[in-house]
């Protein structure tokens, strides 16, 4: 097969992790016999250096050329937010990409993996004998983040807003995408909102209602964002697939990393209507552990698995990388972040190499 990656490393350990996933995409290449053109953009800090902005058009123009985009991270230390380079830089480059391409739909999966028991933070009871296995839906394209943000001074009075809006059509997008996953998997959607307060809640609440009448085979739960999040950490296994607003997803995905055991295990796809997609690990840019060759690569390396089965369509590629991590971590190999005894934790590259040598 000849398909055509944006590869857009970004900010922080965004390379690095990046610079490991190329390598793994070399071996899918020549133990599979396809060929893929990897087209480099900058994106983030990364782009403002070289371009002034964070988001340049000959990056856009890569993705647009793109059969789909694999991502790393952007965004600098909170403590320098107010420079130049990195104010407003999350907005400009990973927010407006959604925006541009329509990615309304971000599939994050969390689940426990056997050979990392001892990582995740909740007991055994609670992880119960199912497992935990749970896909969170998270509208991407609206709520809070796109609506107007406007800091301003009354009467001497510092005031800030920002605005939450949905329409129907974006919610009925996601419900869909959620309750033709769940017939894939347990038959289960449990819709997450505020509808006690929110209005936008109200209407994803209706909206959701509504849409699983299609859907007759599938159960709809109704749960309130904060019970959601107790519920996470007393009762997991309940969740099949859980469907959120925007920035309810954004804190649920990161709340759920506990359950793998690190933001570094969680990839993501982000979709839009005409299934182009962009693929990203969960988590940040860690600027703190940047540059070290210590940041886990796993959430990059199953971000790219998750590339070739959601848009190219090869199972068994796809497969043979998830396999290897799995392998990986069997082995007991571990990167800093998942290692209970630090010293015994392996580079970037390290663990790289084992997972190179389990495909
Ligand atoms: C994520 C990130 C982004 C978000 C940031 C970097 C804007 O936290 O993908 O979860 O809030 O969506
Ligand atoms: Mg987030």
């Amino acid at each position: 097969m000849k398909k055509t990656i944006s590869i857009l490393p970004g900010d922080g350990i965004g390379p690095e992790v990046m610079e490991q996933t190329i390598r793994i995409i070399k071996k899918i290449e020549n133990k599979f016999d396809h060929y893929f053109t990897l087209n480099h953009g900058y994106i983030g800090g990364a782009a403002f250096e070289k371009y002034g902005c964070h988001f340049p058009d000959t990056t856009l123009h890569v993705c647009k050329n793109s059969d789909a985009i694999l991502f790393g991270s952007v965004g600098g230390p909170i403590l320098e937010s107010h420079s130049v380079k990195w104010k407003d830089c999350e907005k400009n480059s990973i927010l407006a990409l959604r925006k541009n391409f329509q990615f309304s739909s971000n599939i994050r999966p969390a689940k426990v993996y056997p050979e990392l028991q001892d990582i995740c933070p909740l007991k055994d009871s609670v992880i119960g004998e199912n497992g935990i296995d749970i896909v969170i839906v998270r509208e991407l394209l609206g709520d809070i983040y796109f609506g107007e943000h406007k800091s301003y001074i009354i009467d001497n009075i510092r005031k800030a807003h920002d605005i939450s809006e949905y329409d129907e059509k974006q919610i009925e997008i996601v419900a869909h995408q959620s309750f033709k996953l769940a017939k894939l998997r347990k038959n289960k959607v449990t819709s997450v909102d505020k509808a006690n307060v929110l209005d936008t809640s109200k209407l994803w609440r209706t909206i959701l209602t509504e849409i699983s009448k299609e859907y007759p085979d599938v159960t709809l739960e109704h749960m309130l964002v904060d019970n959601c999040a107790m519920q996470f950490f007393i009762n997991p296994s309940q969740f099949d697939v859980l469907v959120t607003a925007n920035l309810f997803g954004d804190i649920l995905s990161d709340a759920a990393a506990a359950i793998p055991g690190s933001l570094g295990l969680m990839p993501s796809a982000s979709f839009n209507v005409k299934g182009f997609a962009l693929y990203e690990p969960s988590g940040g840019s860690a600027p703190q552990i940047a540059g070290k060759n210590i940041a886990n690569p796993i959430a990059q390396i199953l971000s790219f698995a998750m590339l070739l089965k959601q848009s190219f369509h090869l199972i068994e590629e796809a497969n043979s990388i998830e396999q290897a991590v799995h392998s990986t971590l069997k082995a007991g190999y571990r990167t800093q972040d998942i290692c209970l005894n630090k010293s015994k934790a392996i580079t970037t590259s390290e663990i790289t190499d084992k997972i190179l040598s389990f495909i």
